[in-house]
């Protein structure tokens, strides 16, 4: 896989959170701030042209799917994403800033769809070749703003994959989910509280984001 010299940032959360906002956010910001020249911002599941054909299987697709086969499914995007864009990226130095990673397989398909976690967790560290981001970026907002923001979304002409539901007690469990995920977390991660407006979030992102990258919190 080479030698990592970049920097790996994943953003996760409730569908509605914002992370595909501030993830185009904070990509600017560290362009216009000279970060880097080359930022890749990108997303699961998709990323990558076999990742866009997963990406229609797995959130858009009719057809009732087995939850261990959509497990592998999100598996085999992630290590096609990994090996074609993201462990490249990161070799040739870049900042990389993927929209959703691991803790949503975990989450969703474990945690929701009733896999071993332990099972997850270690086919998981096969998809990504035991790649993790050097930052993870949770963005927190509480089930009812997620459902808010969800019957907003309906009611415009984005498409709705099949996670997009409108039940407030699926969001509940997600958050429910990624909360105990965090308690148990060991490795780089910034909590952002992701309420208020996309500005205000998005100075939050950089203030907790400047203090990690510099090691001053
Ligand atoms: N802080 C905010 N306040 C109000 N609305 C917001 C805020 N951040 C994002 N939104 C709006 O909420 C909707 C969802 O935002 P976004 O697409 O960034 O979320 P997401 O976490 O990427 O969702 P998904 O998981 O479904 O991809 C969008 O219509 C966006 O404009
Ligand atoms: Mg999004």
């Amino acid at each position: 896989m080479g030698t990592k010299r970049g920097f790996f940032i994943a953003f996760d959360g409730l569908d509605g959170c914002g992370k595909s906002t501030q993830a185009k956010l904070l990509a600017s910001y560290l362009v216009e701030n000279s970060y880097s020249k080359d930022v890749v911002l990108t997303f699961e599941p998709g990323g990558s042209p076999i990742g866009k054909i997963i990406r229609q299987i797995t959130l858009y697709s009719d057809l009732p799917i087995n939850m261990t086969t959509e497990l592998l499914l999100m598996l085999a995007e992630r290590s096609e994403h990994i090996s074609t864009v993201i462990s490249p990226s990161l070799v040739d130095g870049k900042i990389v800033i993927c929209d959703r990673f691991s803790e949503s397989t975990i989450v969703y398909q474990g945690v929701m769809g009733g896999i071993d976690l332990q099972l997850v967790a270690m086919l998981d560290n096969v998809a990504r070749k035991s790649i993790w981001p050097d930052m993870y970026i949770y963005l927190d907002i509480p089930e009812e703003v997620a459902w808010q923001r969800a019957l907003q979304r309906s009611n415009q002409t984005v498409a709705a994959s099949k996670y997009d539901v409108t039940d407030i007690s699926f969001f509940k469990g997600v958050r429910d989910a990624f909360i105990n995920e965090w308690k148990n977390h060991h490795r780089p991660l910034l909590i952002v509280d992701g309420t208020g407006s996309i500005e205000e979030v998005h100075k939050r992102i950089v203030k907790k984001f400047l203090g990690k990258f510099y090691g001053t919190n």
